[in-house]
């Protein structure tokens, strides 16, 4: 198929998709029909024996000769990997990826690969309507297990990948007990969006169910990974909208690129889990927050009474929060880990500030680097004159400590909007210098959200708090208690 036919494709795809999602009103049945008992031949466990991707892997049945060739050990952790929707019918390479790093972390664990290829290589509704028999299966071949191996179901961990991640739910709701952990890698969102709890992944289908959203921007009204939080935690890197590296203003935005962007996008949680699988000691942090707006201002950066957390597989247990949201702002590619600070600074406005409309720039110099200058994305669009705001600023080099910072601004003036108005003043009054603003900033609170560490930096000149367009001062630590002790150790 040549680009343009699967874009196509993959559009009715999603037409079919959302017109079966109103009519449909499955029940759902705890026991095999008869057509899930001619597909369940179909669904095979593949158990991967060595890191070498090539090597076929064993394939566990029910049968006890079975798991001994196999070499399954009913008391090491078992990890299921669980595809999605297919359109190739063949594993995509982010499958090999994901097993190769599963195992190098866990090298006891029997990890198995649930190809249910054929059942997923279909229309779309139709893969969605075999989620529940894959499902079933599994929890079938967990049941036996317990029976058999005693395999205690605490230890089992299903790790699903878009349509698949709902798979695992359905596997945790029909099992005997209560799965250990599901992590659902930025789970489908046509047909599950808005759905009851029993038809999609939802946080009662295991002890722990860990979410992560990567491709929630809508379009045409549906959107492939489903926005709405389903799990203990719901981790949203990057608001869980635009991935970046991935959008089209960077990937050009021609039709035959779409899927690229679409895969880009959606893959971004495989690839995000297989970076934390890799780097125990080099984790990315989510922040709790009840909305990407909040969180994009800078306001929720926050470890306290568990408000933060470790994304991927080093996520921690939480316990039931009034919002399961977590987000972070991530690098375009790997690793992906970057630096979050919470800037906050009263704006006094001197002069002509009713216009000033300023942007700032910072400049982060810290005990083992500096960063470039960077742009302070002021999420509503203006700065409070005479009010305390707050920012956040993301670094994507570790600079260490904080020792000094740069801050700068431009006005209205600098922009081509006011390049305009100006001309327009000045052609009516030519001989007028437009009066330039000025603002006066005379400390800047700083808290770093990888180090929980508070800050608080002056003016390094007190005399020289005001600063003009275009200019730029700078701020040390304050003299007296400039650091703010956080109230207690945070081990993440
Ligand atoms: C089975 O797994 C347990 C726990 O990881 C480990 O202690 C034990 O050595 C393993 N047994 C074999 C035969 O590999
Ligand atoms: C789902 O599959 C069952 C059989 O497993 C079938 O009876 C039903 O019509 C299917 N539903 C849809 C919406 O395709
Ligand atoms: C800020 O306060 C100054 C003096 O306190 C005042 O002159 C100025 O108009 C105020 N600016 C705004 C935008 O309120
Ligand atoms: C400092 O940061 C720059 C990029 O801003 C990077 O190229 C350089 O390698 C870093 N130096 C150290 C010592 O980390």
């Amino acid at each position: 198929m040549n680009h343009k036919t699967r874009l196509l494709w993959i559009f009715l795809q999603y037409a079919a998709a959302l017109f079966s999602a109103r009519g449909e009103n499955a029940v759902l049945k705890d026991e095999f029909s008869t057509e899930s008992k001619r597909l369940l031949g179909i669904i095979k466990y593949n158990m991967r024996k060595s890191l070498d991707l090539d090597q076929e892997g064993c394939y566990l049945q029910m049968d006890k000769e079975c798991l001994e060739e196999c070499g399954f050990n009913a008391t090491a952790k078992t990890i299921f990997i669980i595809h999605g929707w297919t359109m190739s019918g063949m594993f995509e390479s982010w499958m090999h990826k994901l097993v190769s790093a599963v195992m190098q972390r866990e090298r006891e664990a029997n990890v198995v690969v649930v190809d249910w290829l054929t059942m997923a290589q279909q229309l779309y509704p139709d893969a969605v309507n075999h989620t529940h028999t894959v499902g079933l299966s599994i929890a079938t071949m967990l049941n036996w297990l317990q029976d058999e191996q005693q395999l205690p179901l605490e230890n089992v961990h299903l790790i699903g990948y878009s349509l698949g991640a709902h798979v695992a739910g359905y596997a945790g709701t029909y099992v005997r007990g209560t799965i250990g952990r599901i992590t659902g890698l930025d789970p489908a969102g046509p047909m599950f969006e808005g759905v009851t709890d029993e038809k999609r992944l939802s946080p009662d289908d295991a002890d722990f169910v860990d979410v992560l959203h990567t491709y929630t921007r809508e379009a045409l009204g549906v959107s492939i990974g489903i926005q709405q939080p389903i799990g203990d935690i719901d981790i949203y890197p990057n608001s869980g909208e635009v991935q970046p590296g991935c959008a089209f203003s960077e990937v050009l935005a021609v039709a035959s690129n779409f899927m690229e962007v679409m895969k880009c996008e959606h893959e971004r949680a495989v690839h995000l889990f297989d970076l934390s699988l890799m780097n125990k000691d080099h984790m990315s942090f989510a922040f709790q927050c009840t909305g990407p707006d909040r969180f994009k201002k800078g306001i929720c950066l926050s470890c306290r009474k568990n408000r933060c957390n470790n994304i991927g597989y080093n996520s921690r247990k939480m316990r039931k929060r009034h919002t399961s949201k977590m987000y972070l702002k991530t690098r375009a590619d790997t690793p992906f880990r970057g630096y979050h600070y919470q800037m906050k600074m009263h704006v006094f406005g001197r002069k002509q500030s009713d216009s000033a409309d300023p942007t700032f720039h910072v400049k982060l110099y810290g005990a083992h680097n500096d960063t470039g200058n960077i742009f302070v994305n002021v999420y509503d669009g203006t700065v409070g004159m005479n009010l305390t705001n707050t920012f956040l600023v993301f670094t994507e080099e570790d600079v260490g400590d904080l020792l000094k910072i740069r801050l700068s601004w431009e006005g209205e003036s600098e922009s081509w909007n006011s390049v305009w108005k100006s001309l327009k003043q000045r052609f009516w009054a030519w001989n007028t210098i437009p009066a330039k603003s000025v603002l006066e900033i005379r400390r800047i609170r700083v808290k770093a959200g990888e180090t929980q560490k508070k800050f608080t930096f002056c003016a390094q000149d007190p005399s020289k708090t005001e600063i003009s367009p275009g200019e730029a001062i700078t701020f040390v630590k304050c003299l007296d208690g400039w650091e703010v002790k956080p109230r207690k150790r945070y081990r993440l």
